[in-house]
């Protein structure tokens, strides 16, 4: 099952990888902001077992390699897996993988689940089967970083040249959050990003 936004969106990610660099180190120490939150609610050890989906230039895989060392992170885009792989080699297992593609993976293969600003590409029918595959693959939580329901017209505009699925998303994430995971755990930080630790 391929997103109808794939490729548009590996189109996207080719070309604005140089301006997604500048962008990254921001939501680098956003995510390392986010940390204290998690690691309230979740252990995360250097046994710790995790995929990261849509893991890009490997923002949030990044972080948690400072955890644990048994990383993998999939993404569609091999260029964004370039500049992953520069940074950081093959200290995490980077595999070039579109989401749909987890059915790769066995059931509970890892402890947790992750994925970072990824959710909001998909359109809601491949997201909602993407989400069930996060909810299979993963032994205890799956974590989820993206946008709120609201954000700003710039942020907004950038969607829009993008491509994503941001109104969708907007529309239908919550309701299909609940559908898939027993429990929730959301919690709002910094400005306009919200990190969900579901239940499996
Ligand atoms: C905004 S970037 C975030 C990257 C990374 N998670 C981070 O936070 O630094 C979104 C990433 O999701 C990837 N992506 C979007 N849809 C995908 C799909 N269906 N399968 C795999 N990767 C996808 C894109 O290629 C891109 O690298």
């Amino acid at each position: 099952m391929q997103d109808d936004g794939a490729e548009r969106l590996k189109k996207f990610y080719k070309w604005g990888l140089p301006f997604y660099k500048v962008v990254n180190k921001k939501m680098r120490s956003d995510y390392r902001k986010s940390m204290p939150l998690l690691l309230k609610r979740i252990e995360i050890s250097n046994n710790t077992t995790i995929l990261d989906v849509g893991t890009g230039t490997g923002g949030l895989a990044g972080i948690l390699l400072e955890y644990t060392a048994h990383i993998t992170g999939i993404d569609f885009s091999p260029e964004m897996l370039n500049e992953a792989r520069i940074s950081y080699g093959s200290k995490i297992n980077f595999r070039n993988l579109a989401a749909h593609e987890l059915t790769q993976f066995e059931t509970a293969s890892f402890d947790l689940v992750t994925t970072a600003f990824c959710l909001h590409d998909m359109n809601d029918e491949y997201r909602l089967n993407v989400l069930q595959q996060m909810r299979r693959v993963a032994r205890e939580k799956v974590i989820i970083i993206d946008f709120p329901q609201n954000i700003n017209p710039i942020a907004r505009f950038v969607e829009f040249l993008e491509g994503s699925f941001y109104k969708e998303y907007a529309n239908s994430f919550e309701d299909q959050l609940t559908s898939v995971f027993p429990k929730i755990d959301k919690i709002a930080f910094l400005k306009e990003k919200v990190l969900y630790i579901c239940d499996v």
